[in-house]
């Protein structure tokens, strides 16, 4: 992978926004991997002002994972989330922005509805990664097959209460998730891995310089021929 340090989440913010701006000027209905989370929040912001004027009608986009469970207007469902901080600050076609169905009633097919509905956009040209503590890409929690494709997964302890801070108590967070496989994030064109904080170190050191291993899921990115890591220095600091 091709590590970016740079000082600031605002400036990983502006570096992948601007590549963003260059796929939508060569391809109107480029298709984009959206995270959900902090980290990309900056590439987000970054995106407002550098859309301002451009077109951006065509633009299609899939969200990496959903809660299961959860009501898509709970503002916590990654359905919200993408349209409150995607979606709608940049003014996307809500009907464009994908996210995958966490509904119970049509769970058994979901992922496979979703795949599908990967493949019928031709692919995933730019896929936006953040990584957890536990190693993890999407929900791909350690253990996760190379191979995977768009399932249903149990949630961690540890990333469950990672992401407890979104909910009033943790108790809230669901227990299960639908999120696209590492097969699916490594079918993507250019994978972005971006990472800020002393916290992400030992996670982003174990996905570019580690043992390529189910143990660590974000090692998966050294098995793709186009990824750029974006982290600052606090993050880059176990890197050999
Ligand atoms: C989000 C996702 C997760 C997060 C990761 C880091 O869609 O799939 O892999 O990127 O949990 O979360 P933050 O950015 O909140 O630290």
């Amino acid at each position: 992978a091709e590590v970016v340090i740079v000082p600031s989440p605002a400036d990983a913010g502006a570096l992948v926004a601007d590549e963003i701006v260059r796929l939508i000027a060569a391809r109107p209905d480029v298709v984009l991997g959206l995270a959900t989370g902090s980290t990309p929040l900056p590439v987000y912001e970054a995106l407002r002002p550098r859309l301002a004027g451009i077109d951006v009608s065509r633009v299609r986009g899939f969200a990496l994972d959903e809660y299961v469970g959860i009501d898509p207007r709970h503002p916590q469902s990654y359905r919200s989330v993408i349209t409150t901080e995607v979606v709608e600050p940049l003014g996307l076609d809500p009907e464009r922005i994908h996210t995958p169905n966490g509904d119970l009633a049509s769970i058994a097919h979901a992922g496979e509805d979703y795949e599908r509905a990967i493949a019928d956009a031709g692919g995933i040209d730019l896929q936006i990664l953040g990584i957890g503590t536990s190693g993890h890409i999407g929900f791909n929690e350690p253990g996760s097959s190379f191979a995977s494709r768009t399932r249903v997964k149990t949630l961690i302890e540890q990333t469950r209460r990672d992401n407890a801070r979104f909910f009033d108590t943790i108790d809230e967070v669901p227990m299960h998730c639908i999120t696209q496989g590492l097969g699916t994030i490594l079918s993507a064109r250019h994978l972005f891995l971006l990472a800020f904080g002393e916290g992400k170190a030992a996670a982003v050191a174990g996905a570019v310089e580690g043992p390529v291993t189910s143990s660590l899921p974000g090692s998966a990115i050294q098995l793709h021929p186009h990824v750029t890591v974006v982290v600052d220095e606090a993050a880059a600091s176990h890197l050999e």
